[in-house]
């Protein structure tokens, strides 16, 4: 059925570069590419043609990169547009959505991944925002035995887990969800291999320095080009001095889609605040804005 997406080449290819991984993630993504893709592809290609929803990943290879803040602030993008929007926090191991929100929900993704609860029980509205599009959040537990639980499990609960996450999708689609944002924990564990796996398009935040540059690449090449994904980086919190001399764009075969500047205000007021919403002429606003407009013609491409 992969066949069916992809040409010969490029899937000989591509299980050729799998088997040579040989280690714990590449037998992963060997799991979800023969096992789960051929049914989520089709899936998503389907939901996207009945309801024209969209699920982005935010992802960064190192953390405190800017993914959460960027997630929220792009859910706030697409709030102001009229779309109905749902935010997931994947990072089980820092979950931060609860204090953002500050909400101590009954249900979180954790209850719903292993089955305690429905897609429904687990999405919270969140009636404080004055949009014109609805904003469902779904929490991350913070307890620290069920983060302990979440980061010990195996790779068939995890295969379990991203079947959860792939029919969660589909609930959050029919019920009229136009864009999911999944925020994720920075890295190369389960779970955001998971949520990468799942999206339509991988928003990848970097911080423009030699750290990111290294680490970044082999999430490119070893995760999102592996599991076919449509894929963009945001430079986040350049200093002065990049903008003369923006270098991302020289080092990927994929396109830098914004650079923004660090911003002390920023620093303090993403703590608490949506910018795209409460000051959308700010000059991190108008970039999150870009972001939105731009993923969505890419996706159309
Ligand atoms: N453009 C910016 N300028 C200045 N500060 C920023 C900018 N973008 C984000 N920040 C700040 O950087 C810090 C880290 O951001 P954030 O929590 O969004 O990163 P993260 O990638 O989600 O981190 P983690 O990997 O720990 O989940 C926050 O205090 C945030 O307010
Ligand atoms: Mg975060």
């Amino acid at each position: 059925m992969v066949h069916k997406f992809l040409s010969h080449m490029e899937c000989f290819t591509r299980s050729k570069a799998l088997q040579n991984m040989g280690d714990n993630l590449g037998d992963y993504l060997k799991i979800i590419w023969v096992r789960h893709y051929p049914i989520h592809i089709e899936n998503t290609n389907l939901l996207r043609r009945c309801y024209m929803s969209l699920t982005i990943a935010v992802h960064s290879s190192k953390g405190g990169t800017g993914k959460t803040s960027i997630a929220i602030n792009l859910a706030g993008a697409y709030l102001s547009a009229g779309k109905s929007v749902c935010i997931m926090d994947m990072d089980s191991k820092g979950p931060s959505m609860h204090t953002f929100f500050d909400l101590d929900p009954e249900c979180y993704i954790n209850d719903y991944v292993l089955g305690n609860c429905s897609t429904e029980e687990m999405m919270h509205k969140i009636d404080t925002i004055d949009t014109s599009g609805e904003l469902y959040v779904g929490f991350s537990d913070p307890d620290i035995a069920s983060i302990r639980e979440f980061s010990t499990m195996d790779r068939k609960w995890q295969t379990r887990i991203l079947k959860r996450m792939i029919d969660a999708k589909k609930d959050l689609y029919s019920a009229g969800i136009d864009v999911v944002i999944l925020d994720t924990s920075p890295g190369v564990e389960f779970g955001s291999v998971n949520a990468v796996a799942v999206s339509d398009f991988v928003l990848i935040t970097i911080k423009p320095n030699m750290i990111c540059f290294n680490s970044i690449e082999q999430v490119i090449n070893g995760i999102y080009l592996m599991l076919d994904k449509k894929c963009a980086i945001v430079e986040n919190m350049c200093p002065a001095d990049h903008f003369s001399r923006v270098i991302s764009s020289d080092l990927f075969d994929i396109p830098v889609m914004e650079s923004i500047s660090c911003m002390c205000d920023v620093a303090c007021r993403t703590d608490d605040e949506i910018l795209t919403i409460n000051d959308p002429q700010h000059p991190y606003s108008k970039s999150v804005f870009k972001i939105a407009e731009k993923i969505e013609k890419y996706i159309e491409d």
